[in-house]
């Protein structure tokens, strides 16, 4: 319906509020509100049937997500909808809520309660993982990964106290462009709305007699992102300083997992939330950990000694060096510069271009046997040292591919260190000159004038990772590049 079809070129206009694409629907993408819409409910939601759950938002392999809210006990009182809910048992409460949806076609909710769901429900899919909640917490506990501290304050405490190495979590600072699941707990599997045409099969047999889930499963709560990166590149088309931004983000984030010891292992553009920051400038967050590695006792070397060894998900998005081991004793797959290969793939459709490795026919590659050469050309438009990071990402061998470290400081020297890269210049007092002043304005620009700008964002995990090697080495990158280049 072209109707529906927003007018992105209004996006960046000030005083537009750029349009949400979820589901279908045309709605204001809000700006960003902070990642812990929870901060002010410190011992608040850690079971189900605190929050009031609304619309699905996103379906993948192993869960649907919801939109959702805290459940304040003051709805209880003012909603009528609500009200039939008291003195329920948590499962008779959600079978209820969407049996009013599925017989009246109609929303729970008002327009105006909708606009109020700030949260995200994940509930995974449980067909393997036994109706325990020890076992759930254990066999899911990859999902766990990007989870904070407080988000774990029920259950997980409790039965991690008697069994902690059987979990073995990696714990993972918060970083801008990861997702912070700020609630996880266990809960029996409820009656959502659209369960019976989105995921009948992994319904417990309670709910679908013909259904192979268990009982119990996974909950995760996150804040409700406004859409996926998927969805937004489909909707617009941002120009080069915008692209390189983003793909600047991809690279902090796997940077960041990669001093943490963690592989994604799945890296699309379905698995990047993306809201904008104040300025309208797309804020992308990797998501969904169900694939990582993250593992306390080998690290990004896994030992690759049978078929049944888990490679991660995404097979078109598996770097070469993955997806050719073959596996045989004292084997070890190096996930180390993995995901850096991901991005590189991910930038051509963050820059226009379809991803290369995606699809059939002559133009797709493979990961398995393409050679650079093969890589399609980008754009004109694409700036000469983005085109360079993205081919350097997309060497086969690990061992001639940027890092996402490195990678990441080549571009912030393109976007903010012209100056220091005149030709013949480079010199360590006019680096540390530069880099003190973007110190000082990084920390006065996040201080003092605004909290949520991805640009300062992005300057503030430059500086807080500098080290000495990686910077040099991506200046004399770069300078070598532009020298050839002439
Ligand atoms: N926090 C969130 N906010 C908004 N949408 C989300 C959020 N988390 C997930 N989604 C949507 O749900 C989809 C599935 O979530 P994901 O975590 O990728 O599950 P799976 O493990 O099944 O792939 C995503 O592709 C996205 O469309
Ligand atoms: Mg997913």
């Amino acid at each position: 319906d072209p109707s529906n079809t927003p007018l992105w070129g209004k996006w960046l206009s000030p005083g537009c509020p750029p349009p949400r694409v979820l589901g279908g629907l045309t709605r204001a993408i809000p700006r960003f509100r902070g990642s812990d819409p929870l901060s002010t409910f410190r011992w608040q939601g850690f079971k189900l049937e605190e929050y009031l759950i609304g619309q699905p938002i996103g379906k993948g392999c192993s869960a649907a997500v919801y939109e959702a809210a805290i459940l304040l006990s003051s709805n209880y009182q003012s909603s009528e909808d609500s009200k039939p809910l008291e003195g329920k048992t948590p499962d008779t409460q959600w079978d209820h809520g969407s049996d009013i949806q599925a017989a009246e076609g109609k929303p729970i909710q008002t327009n105006q309660q909708r606009a109020a769901f700030p949260l995200a429900i994940k509930m995974m899919w449980n067909i393997s993982a036994g109706s325990s909640s020890e076992a759930i917490l254990s066999t899911m506990r990859q999902e766990l990964v990007p989870a904070s501290g407080s988000a774990l304050s029920g259950e997980y405490r409790t039965v991690a106290c008697h069994r902690r190495p059987v979990f073995g979590k990696k714990k993972l600072k918060p970083h801008p462009n990861i997702i912070q699941v700020i609630r996880a707990f266990t809960s029996s599997v409820p009656l959502l709305p659209g369960a019976y045409v989105d995921y009948p099969d992994v319904l417990p047999l309670s709910l679908n007699p013909s259904g192979i889930g268990h009982s119990r499963t996974l909950f995760l709560v996150m804040k409700n992102y406004p859409c996926t990166l998927r969805q937004y590149l489909n909707e617009r088309s941002s120009d080069a300083h915008l692209s390189t931004l983003m793909i600047l983000q991809l690279l902090e984030g796997v940077d960041h997992l990669v001093r943490h010891g963690i592989a994604h292992r799945d890296l699309k553009t379905d698995n990047i939330l993306v809201e904008l920051d104040s300025a309208g400038c797309p804020w992308l967050v990797i998501t969904d950990f169900g694939c990582c590695l993250a593992d306390e006792n080998i690290g990004l070397r896994l030992p690759f000694t049978s078929w049944y060894v888990d490679r991660g998900g995404n097979g078109c998005l598996m770097a070469p060096e993955v997806v050719t081991a073959i596996p045989g004793p004292g084997v070890l797959i190096d996930y180390s510069k993995a995901d850096a290969w991901a991005v590189g793939a991910i930038a051509y459709e963050i820059l226009g271009l379809c991803n290369p490795f995606y699809g059939q026919g002559r133009s797709s590659l493979e990961s398995r046997s393409y050679q650079e050469d093969q890589l399609p050309a980008l754009p004109d438009t694409v700036p000469f040292d983005v085109k360079q990071v993205v081919k350097m990402l997309l060497q086969r061998d690990p061992n001639k591919r940027l890092s996402a470290r490195v990678a990441a400081n080549v571009l912030h020297l393109s976007l903010w260190g012209e100056n220091i890269l005149v030709p013949k210049s480079l010199k360590l007092d006019k680096m540390i000159g530069w880099l003190l002043h973007q110190s000082a304005a990084t920390l006065l620009m996040d201080g003092l004038v605004d909290r949520s700008r991805v640009e300062t964002k992005m300057k503030t995990c430059f500086l807080a990772n500098l080290e000495y090697e990686d910077l040099w080495e991506a200046a004399f990158l770069l300078l070598s590049w532009r020298n050839h280049s002439v």
